[in-house]
């Protein structure tokens, strides 16, 4: 498929993820069908979708009739049968690799044989799924951070997806306003991610064995790096489920005794449902976090 005969395309899973990436291709002039499981998560995307156009109109990013109208090519849905003519997939259900197997599976047979299926997986890879798709050469990751603040996006195939693939999904990256980094081969965390999980990892060290505070090990970061957050901050707008998720995968995985004391540590974080910026309360209380409160980096909170 070239990525001229893209029209529709399918976000499965509407969540944090599933919302900016499928506002992204509304707002770049393709039809969106928003999907998901659960009824309540496609009512809080209806909800947060409100938000997130009014994020962009007050920041000047985009006018308030361009917001309007890429709202009117989204439709939201719990049906799987309203994917039967999509082009596109976006595939952001929660990060387990059994899970998008089983959601690739059942969309294999319903998609046209056309459409590509892409994964916004944040630390798998897609071969650990590509088998289930029953499509595996039109299987590539296609993997956006905050849409909000970066349109870098990574694209990485696995040894079986075909070159066609790569080339129409890079095509449709640039096509949706976004800057595709493409990986020669499967890396678990992408280009950008496996630094991230450095400072991730390092972070959560230091906050789990007690050697500083969540504010000053995010206030020595920013001071010195002159960024606008820090490790902690950053784990908030991914959501603590998430972080949770995969710190547990790898400590498990790995047997690490401190990657287990970095996920209790989350875990005890998200068992009082704080799970960051979109439950209002993670590290830091939201929507006004004390990170980008002026003196911060000063220490005058
Ligand atoms: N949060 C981030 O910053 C971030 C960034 C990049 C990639 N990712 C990846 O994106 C994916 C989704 O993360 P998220 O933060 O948006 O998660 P989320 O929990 O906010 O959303 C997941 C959604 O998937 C839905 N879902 C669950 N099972 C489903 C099924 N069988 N069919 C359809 N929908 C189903 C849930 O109801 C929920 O609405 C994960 O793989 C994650 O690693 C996350």
């Amino acid at each position: 498929m070239e990525v001229e005969d893209i029209r529709k395309v399918l976000i499965i899973g509407s969540g944090t993820m599933g919302q900016q990436i499928g506002f992204e291709c509304a707002r770049h002039g393709y039809d969106v069908v928003m999907y998901d499981v659960s009824a309540d998560g496609i009512e809080n995307a209806k909800m947060r979708m409100e938000k997130i156009t009014n994020g962009f109109v007050k920041s000047g990013a985009l006018k308030a009739e361009d917001a309007e109208s890429a709202l009117a090519r989204m439709r939201f849905t719990t049906e799987p049968n309203d994917a039967r003519d999509a082009d596109i997939v976006s595939e952001s259900v929660p990060e387990d690799p059994a899970l998008k197997g089983k959601v690739f599976s059942q969309f294999n047979g319903i998609c046209p044989e056309r459409t590509i299926f892409t994964t916004n997986t944040s630390s798998l890879v897609p071969s650990q799924f590509s088998g289930a798709t029953g499509r595996p050469e039109k299987l590539v990751a296609l993997h956006f951070h905050d849409t909000r603040y970066s349109r870098i996006v990574d694209v990485m195939p696995h040894p079986g997806t075909s070159q066609e693939t790569v080339k129409t999904v890079i095509a449709f990256a640039r096509k949706i306003g976004q800057i595709p980094i493409v990986l020669h081969k499967e890396n678990n965390g992408y280009v950008y991610n496996t630094m991230l999980m450095s400072l991730i990892n390092s972070a959560l060290v230091l906050r789990a064995n007690d050697v500083a505070s969540v504010e000053d090990i995010d206030r020595s970061w920013m001071g010195v790096m002159h960024t606008f957050v820090g490790p902690f901050g950053i784990m908030d707008s991914i959501g603590l489920d998430t972080v949770h998720k995969v710190q547990d995968y790898w400590a498990n995985m790995l047997n690490d005794p401190q990657g287990k004391k970095n996920a209790e540590l989350l875990k005890s974080y998200t068992s009082k449902g704080e799970l960051g910026a979109k439950s209002g309360k993670g590290f830091y209380t939201y929507p006004h976090p004390a990170f980008t409160k002026p003196g911060f980096i000063e220490g005058d909170e």
